[in-house]
Formats: C-alpha cells, structure tokens, sequence
C-alpha cells in the first residue's frame, strides 16, 4: 500500500516510526514532514492548508491510505476531499473534528448530550462579554471560539485581566477570525488527564491515559506550551474513574456524534478535569495530541496501521488495542524562549543510535539544525517511572544545541508520591 502522513511534528514522526514496518506499507510519505524524518519516509513539501494541492499529489501517486493527523487539515475538511475522492483516511471528517473546530460548538454538543463539562456562556459582543465578567466570580476561563494555536485559552484572575484578554480577542483579534466569539467558562479545579481514543464512529476504544505537563517552565510556571513533556498512565485516572468517564463522557459522547450523523474515524482526544463532583470535559481534540502520542504510541503492543485500517472501514473493536502496563516518560527538547521568541539555526548533536521524534527542525550543511520553538522529544518506557524519567534525561543530556531548554521536572511530582 502507499501511505501518507500529514504533518511534520513530534507527533507525526512518532506515527511513522510506529507503522513503518508494517509490511502492507510498499512506499511511505510524509507531508510535508520535516528534515529528522527524511531517513525513514520521502518528505513531499506540499501545503497543507490546501487540500486541492494534496488531493492532486495523493491521485498522481495513486495513495491508497492517508493518515491526516493535525487539526487545521481536519478542521479543513481534507479527509470529507480525499475519501470523496476514493482515498481511504484515518481522521474525522469536517462534521466530526468540528467538536475541536467550534469550542462554542464543543460545549453545546456537551449540553446537548447531557457530558460534564464546565458551566459556560457564549458571546460575539465585546460590551455585552464585559457587563458579564463584571458580575462574574474570579478565576475565570476565557476561550477563543476557534482555533489558536493551542494560545486561545486564558486563565482570567481578575476583572481588569479578564477585559484586557477580551478586548485582545475579539476587538484586536489577535487570533484572528478565531477570537471574534468566545466562550466564558466556570474555573475547574482538580488534576487534569488526556485520554485519547481511537473511535470508528461504532466504537471506541480509550488508549492508555496519560499527563502532560502544558507550562513551559519547571514548576508548571511561565506561559501555556503545546506541552513540555508527558507521562503514562496518569496516576490518577484510576480504574474507577475510567469506568465512570465510559459511561459519563466517551459513550455519550460517541452516541452524540451518531446521533447527529457526524462521521468521527479517528482519534478523540479529551482533556479532562478530575474535579470533586466527577470527571468533565475541558476540551475535545479531533486527533492525536502532541506530546501525549510519543509518550504513549511505544507502550502501544498492537499494530497502529492494522488499528487504524479497522477505523477507517468501521470495523474497530476494542480488543484491538493493546498497551504494555509500563510506564512512560517523555521530555521534550525546545529552543530557549518558546513560546515566545527564539533563537533558531543551531546545529544539534546526538547519538545516532537514539530513537528521536523530531518537529521544529531543518537540514543545513547536512547538518540537522532548530527551527522552531518544540524541536525534538525523546520517550522512554521502563518498569517505574523512575526508571523512565532517569533513562529520558540521561538522553536529553546527550542530545545539544545552543540555546537549548527543557524542563527539569517532568513527572518528578508523581515520582515523589510513589
Ligand atoms: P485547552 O486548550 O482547552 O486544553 O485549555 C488549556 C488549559 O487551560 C487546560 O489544559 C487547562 O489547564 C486550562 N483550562 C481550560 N479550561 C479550564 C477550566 N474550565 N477550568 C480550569 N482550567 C481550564
Ligand atoms: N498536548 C496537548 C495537545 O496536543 O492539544
């Protein structure tokens, strides 16, 4: 079969190494991928917030699996072009992925089908967004309707704080289209978890959980990152709370979905709050999320392109899929600054014998060199934790470029509880 992924981060080099060896896969491509991938796929610079341009490539080359991973070509409807097409996919259509398209969406599917979430409240007018926050009780969630960069979301601590954030986004519009409705959102408190799960729009089947650590620095201080590191399983998604979220959150949620005929053959990603009163929604994602798919993929004991073959003709069952009951430690390697202003063009060193999902990066004097702000991650999985984390950050010690910055603490709060 010829393959392709969309996508050139962390994530997606984590998908190619996982079904890289499947033998159906006669030629493997990455689109657009990026310069740490080219050893194990052909890299196809296309642009993939066009989905003429890729369906022209996937016919040309006569594609028979596409793998569309991240959120703008499936908010995009790239997977409703190449499947009406005749190109199998794995990723929801349009009318799917808009439960990460839409946060008002989102929250009204959630009222809709009776899913915990946060109590909410949606506006378009700036004037009428503030006469509410002046009534409103403090912290304060503040979301951008759109999509954001993963930047659309503002803890608001006060009323000055939390006029200033609406005015950026929805009169400044520093998001853009995205800002110009937004959702106000009662302030959860407990520990939060990522569960992923493949879903074939019949059945779903959650993933191992896992935690990701969002601030960029030590101490979950500094601003909101795409995720700094993760680790799997979350410690406290227990059993019990497991049992509950299947029946309070991902069977409604998918009974939901049919019952609105929204096509989801994918992953779904909830972000989850483990409050006092239960487990709600902080957020749906319609794909895989990004460090959580390095940290869990390698505890995956089934075959992800079997898996994701089943999913995208409807024939998932649960028994499918399978993780080792390890543990999981990822550390990610960014440039100094991020998610502000970095420093990019440094050369990097590292073993070659090490396993390494490469994102920000670029090919100079054939040399790999950073590029952008989450350069590189690395994953290991061991007995404990402890074992896991310590084998990461001898790796990570290993690996170097200028400028280079982690964070240090990377499921050290666990660690110090076991
Ligand atoms: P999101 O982009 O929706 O995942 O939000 C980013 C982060 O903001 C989440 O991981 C949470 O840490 C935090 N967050 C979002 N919504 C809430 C909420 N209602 N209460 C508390 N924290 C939240
Ligand atoms: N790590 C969070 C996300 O992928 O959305």
């Amino acid at each position: 079969m010829k393959v392709a992924i969309i996508g050139s981060g962390g994530r997606e080099h984590m998908i190619l190494k996982k079904i890289k060896h499947n033998p159906k896969i006669t030629q493997l491509f990455v689109i657009p991928g990026n310069a740490g991938m080219q050893q194990e796929a052909t890299c196809v610079p296309l642009d993939i917030t066009r989905n003429e341009e890729v369906l022209g490539f996937a016919l040309e080359q006569k594609l028979d699996f596409v793998i569309v991973s991240p959120d703008n070509p499936l908010v995009g409807g790239m997977v409703d072009v190449l499947e009406e097409a005749g190109i199998a996919c794995f990723g929801p259509r349009q009318n799917g992925a808009i439960l990460e398209g839409s946060k008002i969406f989102a929250k009204d599917f959630m009222k809709r089908h009776a899913i915990p979430t946060a109590q909410y409240w949606t506006f378009s007018s700036t004037q009428e967004a503030i006469e509410f926050l002046h009534q409103a009780s403090f912290p304060i969630v503040i979301k951008a309707d759109g999509l954001a960069f993963g930047k659309g979301v503002i803890i608001a601590q006060t009323l000055q704080e939390g006029v200033k954030c609406l005015k950026e986004m929805m009169e400044e519009e520093i998001f853009g289209e995205s800002g110009k409705q937004v959702v106000i959102e009662e302030f959860l408190e407990g520990k939060e978890a990522s569960i992923l799960a493949f879903c074939d729009g019949k059945n779903i089947a959650p993933m191992i959980s896992s935690m990701d650590y969002k601030k960029a620095l030590d101490g979950d201080q500094g601003l909101n990152t795409g995720g700094m590191g993760c680790i799997a399983p979350n410690p406290y998604y227990t059993k019990e709370i497991a049992q509950k979220c299947m029946e309070t959150i991902f069977l409604p949620t998918l009974k939901g979905l049919q019952s609105e005929n929204r096509d989801f053959r994918g992953c779904l990603y909830f972000g989850l709050m483990l409050t006092k009163e239960g487990p709600k929604v902080i957020e749906y994602n319609c794909r895989f999320g990004d460090p959580e798919t390095q940290t869990i993929l390698p505890l995956l004991k089934s075959d992800l392109f079997e898996i994701m073959l089943k999913v995208s003709k409807r024939e998932l069952r649960t028994e499918d899929v399978i993780f080792e009951e390890k543990a999981s430690c990822c550390v990610v390697l960014a440039s100094s600054g991020y998610p502000k202003d970095f420093e990019v063009g440094h050369p990097i060193t590292y073993p070659s014998s090490f396993e390494i999902c490469f994102a920000g990066v670029k090919e100079k004097d054939h040399h790999l060199i950073n590029s952008g702000g989450r350069v590189l991650s690395v994953t290991s999985i061991a007995s404990t934790l402890q074992e896991a984390r310590q084998e990461s950050y001898q790796k990570i010690s290993q690996i170097d470029f200028k400028n280079r910055y982690y964070r240090t603490d990377i499921g050290k709060d666990i660690e110090e509880q076991q």
